[in-house]
């Protein structure tokens, strides 16, 4: 039996799930979390789907082991592989995925030009696609896998100039004709929000899944009776399959500052 006082599991390929782990300790500042991230094998977006569906389960179970009282899959690609087996195994728990901030981009204004930028697994995948394809007459979107951007954040280069440069070239078409509206559809990328912002100007809105999961984690916690007690005080516990101090520092500077 679950109890209100036990921790969130938070996962990711790695480091990119901070970004929604951010948003969940602010929205549930009494919970605490533990963030495990497979940096060991990340990244995801490229192995095979049964390869994150394998990966996947290992973590959680991982999570269990320690206790957690819902899962938060914060990777878009692991959601997009596992989440419905997690899901079918695990009937009771509950179980949160983070999925492209499609929707809102879409509608924020009339008929925006909307990049999407997500992991090659994602963009392939049909849940994926569908998505796109019943707001298609709402935008026009473009998708861009960003081979290589995972790794440069993983390697704590988030903000270093190689990765600028990386983005203006993959980026240079985009630049002749700039999208209204960015989708960060990977959780990694949030933290090159702010490159995106010096390539493509304020104008650009940026937009990712993380208050909404935030949000969807509070409520069904609250479904379930197990939000922490609010004189619960809030912590997050950091795990990382490379158990090497470098990333676990990588880890609470991404969480803590940003970078
Ligand atoms: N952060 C992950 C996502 O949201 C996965 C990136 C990767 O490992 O390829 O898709």
């Amino acid at each position: 039996m679950m109890k209100s006082e036990n921790p969130v599991g938070v996962l990711d390929s790695g480091v990119g799930g901070i970004s929604v782990l951010r948003a969940l300790t602010k929205l549930l500042p009494n919970e605490q979390f533990v963030y495990f991230g497979d940096s060991a094998n990340a990244p995801y977006g490229t192995k095979s789907r049964e390869e994150v569906l394998r990966l996947t389960f290992q973590t959680t179970e991982f999570l269990l082991k320690m206790n957690c009282k819902a899962i938060v899959i914060a990777c878009n690609t692991a959601t997009a592989a596992a989440a419905q087996q997690l899901r079918e195994h695990y009937e009771t728990l509950p179980i949160i995925g983070v999925e492209p901030a499609i929707k809102p981009a879409a509608l924020f204004m009339n008929h925006p030009r909307v990049l999407i930028l997500a992991t090659p697994m994602t963009l392939q995948l049909e849940k994926f696609k569908n998505l796109a394809e019943n707001l298609s007459d709402k935008a026009t979107f473009k998708t861009l896998p960003c081979p290589g951007l995972v790794e440069l954040i993983e390697t704590g280069k988030a903000r270093a100039p190689q990765t600028e440069e990386y983005l203006r070239t993959l980026l240079k078409e985009e630049l002749q004709d700039p999208p209204n509206a960015i989708v960060l559809g990977c959780t990694h990328f949030p933290f090159v929000g702010q490159t995106l912002r010096r390539i493509f100007g304020n104008s650009v809105r940026l937009f990712d899944g993380a208050e909404g999961t935030a949000r969807q984690l509070r409520r069904k916690l609250s479904e379930n009776c197990l939000l922490a007690p609010p004189e619960n005080p809030g912590r997050v516990v950091f795990r990382n399959s490379l158990h090497s101090d470098e990333k676990i520092k990588l880890m609470e500077n991404l969480f803590f500052y940003g970078f």
